[in-house]
């Protein structure tokens, strides 16, 4: 394989936070004397009550734990907001750029932000909130999905924010897993000029959620929306009569922040839950030196707030660190290609930070709708969710940076809270498809089948061998879901899910996925997950969901259903479980295909072999491997004989 090397250019080298110099002997005192490192580095945060313990935490089931700064106290919404007021009070925390290009932004200062955050505390509080209870939010890109979340942190509350896109059903699992009381949500969201029904999706999910007592309604559109007397309260009405001083709860280091939802491989999505000290000082200090980030510069993080990105690098880490966050609303194709580079122009971004799903279908539009935008302001350009194709890279790089902006990709997962692997520009040279090198504090392996760590050159399972501040704490409500589900496959690491390649430099390549996780366009699904909403359907009798290879999703969903006995299925049929499972899920999970199969491939035991339906959906058919111990190998010609075309 050729690889290209883009070498850090020397003005990088002399301006950047951290140089190559620096990088190695940090990253090397950051695992020899991890203690003196972490004591000194978590002092980018504003301790209520400084800690005296820093790491506390083991990866062995005997002394399982998870555990930063324990004895600190802290509040990340003053970090977040208040500590910012004497000097940058006046400056932009969020520029807001809503979908549609003509209608009219807003930019909210530090003190706007603090003003709202507190407001809405206030109002969260009068409406029964107390610290540690979990508050729902369900809301579009606007300003008012971050006060939610800060107002949370500011009183103790634990939010969970659940994605926009996520059906009533998927909304209702959410809301009734944490038990929350109260839903945070808006009228409709708007993006690429088609409004999304959040109000009404949250009047069905509620029909299955007792336990919510309140709802608190933000008005984007306007639209003309059912208020439930005595649970439905308009955002802007009781805002206004919310007192404005809330003083931020003093919190535990260990005391929950927040529970975001994730697929796994197995079951449903389970509630990753991240606490403040560690998550406080790992997002700021990944967001400033991946980033290279200056007070005044104008950053974008193109993601949503429904995912950790959206968490860590809209609002946490930015605002931690005093930054201007760029907030979108839209989508990247809607008026035209060129809406990403449009914003970029209008608002002088300086750092921009997306998903390779979206360069990919961006990439397919031409060249000259980059080419006409100025893009003159970008100096990073950073990717993240998927593994990213060279040519993506490339492109990032070459049209869009026009050479002059290092592309920097960074691996990390929900469950990691912040970035794990990237390049930090003033120190790496970059390859294209490769993270590089580890941060701070992150000791990655690889081990082989056995369990063995790969020394030197290699490819195997990426593991992480000690705990860094940014881990996630537990699964809501299953401490014993989360030591299985990563620390039990290879004892004694952190098991990421993900394949890895290490090459002679040193670099670390992901590979994707080794288990029942999918990425579609950046989001992750369990293939169970879609398993379960087709076999909910009532003439569906046995469902095998895996991915296969996707030009710009970079994988799609490949669904092999078998129907109840007497049924035909035919294109009708086909059409009602595509739109089922949007229900079910959401769009999202919309299946590319679905090849209806009188059979699936069993051992004998019962067991589906999935490695077969994967090498089908993925065409490899000369590669299948043994299918000897199938229990009738004969399913398998009828397999390909029916394989079915994305539609
Ligand atoms: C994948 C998103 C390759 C990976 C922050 C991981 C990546 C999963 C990269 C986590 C990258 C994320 N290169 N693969 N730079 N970043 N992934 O939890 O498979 O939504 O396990 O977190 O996305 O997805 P999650």
């Amino acid at each position: 394989m050729t690889e290209s090397l883009y070498p850090v250019p020397a003005e990088w080298a002399r301006k950047a936070l951290v140089d190559a110099e620096r990088y190695r002997a940090l990253y090397r005192e950051s695992l020899d004397d991890p203690e003196g490192f972490w004591r000194r580095e978590a002092q980018r945060i504003d301790w209520i009550r400084p800690f005296s313990r820093v790491d506390e935490s083991s990866f062995h089931k005997a002394d399982f734990a998870v555990r930063w700064f324990a004895d600190g106290t802290l509040n990340l919404s003053a970090n977040c907001l208040d500590r910012h007021l004497a000097e940058r009070g006046d400056d932009p925390a969020i520029i807001w750029e809503p979908d549609d290009p003509a209608a009219e932004g807003r930019t909210l200062t530090y003190r706007e932000l603090h003003r709202l955050t507190c407001r809405f505390a206030n109002l969260l509080k009068a409406n029964g909130v107390e610290r540690g209870d979990r508050v729902t939010i369900y809301m579009p890109m606007v300003p008012e999905a971050a006060v939610a979340m800060l107002a949370c942190a500011r009183i103790g509350a634990i939010h969970s924010v659940v994605f926009g896109g996520f059906s009533p059903e998927a909304l209702a699992g959410r809301i009734r897993d944490c038990d929350s009381r109260l839903v945070v949500t808006a009228d409709e969201g708007l993006r690429g000029g088609k409004p999304v029904p959040l109000k009404a999706n949250v009047d069905e999910a509620l029909r299955d959620c007792p336990g919510v007592s309140r709802v608190i309604m933000f008005r984007r559109t306007g639209a003309d929306v059912e208020m439930k007397e005595g649970r439905d309260i308009d955002w802007a009405a009781a805002m206004d009569a919310a007192p404005e001083d809330c003083p931020p709860v003093e919190m535990g280091a260990e005391d929950p922040l927040f529970i975001l939802y994730t697929s796994g491989s197995t079951g449903k999505p389970k509630g990753v839950l991240h606490s403040s000290g560690g998550y406080a000082v790992w997002t700021s200090l990944t967001h400033q030196i991946v980033f290279d980030y200056r007070p005044g510069q104008i950053y974008w993080c193109a993601a949503d707030i429904g995912w950790i990105t959206g968490h860590s690098y809209i609002v946490y880490g930015p605002l931690a660190n005093g930054a201007t966050s760029l907030m979108f609303e839209g989508v990247p194709n809607w008026p035209d290609p060129s809406r990403i580079w449009q914003v970029v122009d209008k608002h002088q971004v300086e750092i921009l930070y997306t998903a390779p799903t979206a360069l990919r279908a961006l990439m397919r539009e031409g060249d000259q709708w980059v080419s006409r935008t100025s893009r003159k302001s970008l100096r990073l350009l950073g990717t993240v969710g998927e593994p990213i194709n060279p040519e993506a890279w490339g492109w990032y790089h070459r049209v869009v940076g026009e050479g002059r902006s290092p592309v920097i990709d960074t691996w990390w997962q929900t469950e990691t809270g912040g970035m794990m692997i990237a390049p930090l520009p003033g120190a790496i040279a970059l390859k294209p498809g490769s993270a590089t090198r580890p941060l701070f504090g992150v000791e990655p392996a690889l081990l082989d089948a056995e369990g063995r760590e790969i020394a030197g050159p290699g490819e195997g399972a990426l593991v992480i061998k000690r705990s860094w501040p940014g881990q996630m704490r537990t699964v809501w409500g299953d401490h014993s879901r989360f030591f299985e589900t990563y620390f039990t496959t290879f004892a004694g690491y952190y098991f990421s899910g993900d394949g890895c390649r290490r090459d002679a430099d040193g670099d670390y390549w992901i590979t994707g996925r080794i288990d029942d996780v999918i990425n579609v366009s950046g989001h992750r699904l369990g293939t169970a997950e879609v398993e379960s909403a087709l076999v909910a359907h009532h003439s569906v009798a046995e469902a095998a969901v895996v991915g296969m290879p996707h030009e710009v999703k970079g994988q799609g969903i490949y669904a092999y259903v078998t129907v109840n006995a007497g049924l035909e299925p035919d294109a009708a049929m086909r059409a009602e479980l595509i739109s089922w499972v949007r229900k079910e899920i959401g769009p999202i999970a919309t299946p590319d295909v679905i090849q209806f199969a009188p059979a699936l491939p069993k051992t004998r035991s019962g067991k589906i072999m999935r490695r077969i339906l994967r090498k089908i959906a993925e065409g490899e058919l000369s590669s299948l491997g043994d299918t000897s111990t199938l229990a009738d190998p004969s399913v398998v010609d009828q397999l390909i004989a029916n394989r079915t075309l994305p539609v």
